[in-house]
């Protein structure tokens, strides 16, 4: 590929959230720090909302890889789709907990509270994190609180960290488990890049990589960037990398304006609306291959030529 072209050790912009990578915008910062700030607090529910593609997974990671396991037991659940005995029979293998093939769910519970307890008693706290957690169903999330309902005086037994799409917000308002929503102590909202941190964060990633050579990628081609990606990170990992492919096959030693229209021109959810103008010739251009499928069009074709009015004038000079 390209890393040796452009002397890096790594590829700067693959899709899989790589915590060295990280890079510390504001809202990813902010989020931090509340996610941090809560953990010592000992708060029942924190709720992190993002859209697809703006870096929930790798915060989830980074939080996680931020808390010191001297004091903290954390279990992390990627794919929380499941109901609720399967729910807490992840937790309990992620929490290392040992159970009977055949347990039930008042069992399990029991298994649960008693690993709970034994950690409080030896001042750890236990944190579980749950990402895409919008696709959860509704009695699962309602299962969570439950778990979560162990407490002592003092504290929270275990702490869970929602991580999802804003489809969580609307699940989370439905009537049935407003208990949970209420319970939610602290919330963070991950928003797109602004420009100038599109700028930081495409050259933060290349130093990351490994570049150390001239500008790669200039300011017009930062805006392309940031302008088809809507500043969201995955978007521009996506763009950034098929740039540089492009500019790799032509031997280019920067990143121009054309690789990015190439890059973009390549990446569907980056190339948009089309304009008015374009979507009336898509629309005329869709109505003239419809007519021809029906037919319309050789009649019509033949009227413009005249053939249709001559044989309508001979029909009726035979009809007279
Ligand atoms: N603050 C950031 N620093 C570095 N890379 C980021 C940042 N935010 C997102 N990314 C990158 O964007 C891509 C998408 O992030 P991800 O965490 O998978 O998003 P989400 O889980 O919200 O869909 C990943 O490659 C990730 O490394
Ligand atoms: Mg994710």
């Amino acid at each position: 590929m390209y890393r040796a072209h452009f002397g890096m050790q790594e590829l700067p912009f693959t899709i899989t959230p790589d915590t060295s990578f990280f890079f510390a915008h504001s809202s990813h910062q902010e989020a931090l720090n509340t996610l941090l700030v809560a953990a010592r607090n000992g708060e029942g529910f924190i709720k992190v909302i993002g859209e697809v593609g703006t870096g929930k997974t790798l915060l989830c990671r980074k939080f996680l890889d931020a808390l010191d396991h001297r004091e903290f037991v954390t279990a992390y659940i990627p794919n929380p789709y499941l109901e609720p005995m399967t729910l807490m029979l992840a937790v309990a293998d992620e929490l290392g907990i040992k159970y009977e093939p055949d347990i039930n769910q008042h069992q399990l519970l029991r298994l649960l509270t008693r690993y709970l307890v034994d950690n409080y008693a030896d001042r750890k706290r236990v944190i579980l994190c749950l990402d895409e957690a919008q696709a959860m169903p509704i009695p699962t999330l309602e299962s969570l609180r439950l778990l979560t309902n162990l407490e002592t005086e003092r504290r929270k037994l275990m702490q869970v960290v929602l991580f999802g799409q804003p489809e969580l917000d609307q699940r989370l308002d439905q009537p049935s488990i407003r208990q949970l929503k209420q319970r939610i102590s602290f919330s963070c909202h991950l928003v797109p890049l602004n420009l100038e941190e599109v700028e930081f964060y495409v050259s933060h990633r290349l130093v990351v990589a490994g570049y150390r050579g001239a500008r790669l990628f200039p300011h017009k081609t930062v805006k392309q960037l940031y302008k088809a990606s809507r500043g969201i990170p995955r978007l521009v990992n996506i763009l950034a990398h098929k740039a540089m492919l492009a500019a790799f096959g032509e031997g280019a030693r920067a990143i121009n304006e054309n690789h990015l229209r190439l890059a973009i021109a390549d990446t569907e959810s980056a190339r948009g609306k089309p304009s008015v103008k374009k979507r009336i010739l898509r629309y005329l251009s869709a109505l003239v291959s419809g007519a021809a499928a029906f037919g319309i069009l050789p009649i019509a074709a033949s009227v413009f030529s005249g053939q249709l009015i001559s044989t309508i004038m001979r029909d009726w000079s035979n009809w007279v």
